[in-house]
């Protein structure tokens, strides 16, 4: 990378929702980077365990604050306690679908939480800021591939959260020149650490594509339902720019090396400018795993679009940021997380 770590005390970052996805897989690329993460998390959908699978991959004790964003107070005392010097907020509710039955839950815990953290940060003079974003601010994109100036449009509950806390960052950014955000919209992140040591957990069915299959080949799910076969694709099937997670966690450590030459607000597709269809995906998972994958073509799900990928141009040039990992990668690493944890972080059905 471009950036690299200068002195001492700028090694601690702030690490909101660490202890879940892709988050975990970031405090591992921190910790390599030389950074000091401190972890909040209120283990809403996610467990302590990852972040003791952390220590196993890094060797490194990781601290953790088990603190809901919404509670003013503990992040008040947290800031009093430590030195924090940069914060990076993953922090959030992230079910598509369930954001349209329940908006007032979304809209409370992603942007009050948000609003929570930013008074926060500016009491203690914390003033740089890397953010979570989403393709999915994007909606249904004019063109492919997709550049970051194109107009936004979501089109579900959680979607608008991320527009919104985006242009909260902006406004933010543009009345005080000392505040730097780096809003990243990740594409689909998919795959577990190459240890197969941390990974995806979803608490429930999984929604997104990757872990459905990886369950369904282990035998967890019987089918794989395939939304919609009728879209202007090469097979019929959605397409998607699947990005391996570990590329992704490295592009915040980019993030925050951008984040010392002080460079206001700016936005970053985090893809691999490369798109696969559902069924792409499902035949390299099999052949990743070796078991079959049953599925069968149903309907288009409601709000989904047909093709999603990156023009991932501008976090090369800016932040000197590439994914490296290729599609056979990113699903042999599924697979192994899924093979080696068949339930998961639920270690009480296997001790290793
Ligand atoms: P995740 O659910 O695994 O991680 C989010 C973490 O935030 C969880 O550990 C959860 O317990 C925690 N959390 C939620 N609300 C909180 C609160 N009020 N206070 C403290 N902790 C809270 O999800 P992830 O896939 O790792 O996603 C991380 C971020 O990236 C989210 O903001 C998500 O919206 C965004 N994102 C994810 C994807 C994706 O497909 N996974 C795509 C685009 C953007
Ligand atoms: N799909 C299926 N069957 C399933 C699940 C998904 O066919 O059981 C298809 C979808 O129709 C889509 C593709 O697989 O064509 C990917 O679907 P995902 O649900 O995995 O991902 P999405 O592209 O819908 O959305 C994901 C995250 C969002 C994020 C977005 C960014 O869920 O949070 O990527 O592009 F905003």
């Amino acid at each position: 990378y471009k950036y690299k770590m200068t002195n001492d005390n700028n090694k601690n970052i702030l690490v909101t929702g660490g202890a879940g996805y892709i988050g975990s897989h970031t405090v591992v690329e921190m910790i390599q980077a030389g950074y000091t993460p401190i972890v909040i998390d209120n283990l809403s959908n996610s467990s302590v365990e990852s972040l003791r699978r952390v220590q196993l991959i890094t060797g490194h004790e990781v601290e953790f604050h088990e603190i809901d964003l919404m509670d003013e107070q503990a992040l008040t005392n947290l800031f009093q306690t430590r030195t924090i010097n940069m914060v990076v907020h993953f922090a959030g509710l992230k079910s598509v679908s369930e954001s349209v039955s329940k908006p007032l839950k979304y809209y409370d815990n992603n942007i009050t939480g948000t609003l929570i953290l930013l008074k926060v940060m500016e009491r203690f003079n914390v003033k740089n800021i890397v953010f979570s974003s989403s393709a999915n601010v994007y909606g249904a994109a004019q063109k492919v591939p997709i550049t970051e100036d194109l107009p936004h449009g979501a089109t579900n509950p959680y979607g608008k959260t991320k527009m919104f806390i985006e242009a909260i960052l902006q406004d933010t950014c543009a009345s005080d020149p000392e505040w730097n955000c780096i809003l990243l919209r990740y594409f689909n992140p998919v795959g577990a650490h190459p240890s197969g040591l941390i990974g995806e957990d979803p608490r429930d069915i999984p929604n997104n594509l990757v872990p459905y299959i990886t369950q369904t080949a282990i035998g967890r799910r019987k089918v794989l339902s395939v939304f919609g076969g009728d879209y202007e694709t090469e097979d019929g099937t959605g397409v998607r720019d699947y990005i391996h997670v570990v590329d992704l966690a490295k592009g915040h450590i980019a993030a925050l090396g951008h984040l010392y030459t002080k460079p206001g607000c700016d936005a970053f597709n985090l893809g691999t400018g490369r798109g696969y269809s559902v069924l792409e995906m499902v035949e390299a998972i099999r052949r990743a795993s070796g078991r079959e994958v049953p599925y069968q073509i149903v309907d288009r799900r409601p709000g989904d679009v047909g093709v999603s990928y990156a023009d991932p141009s501008k976090a090369l040039e800016v932040l000197g940021w590439k994914a490296n990992y290729n599609q056979l990668d990113m699903c042999e690493h599924a697979w192994k997380w899924q093979s080696q944890n068949p339930n998961g972080y639920d270690i009480t059905a296997v001790e290793r």
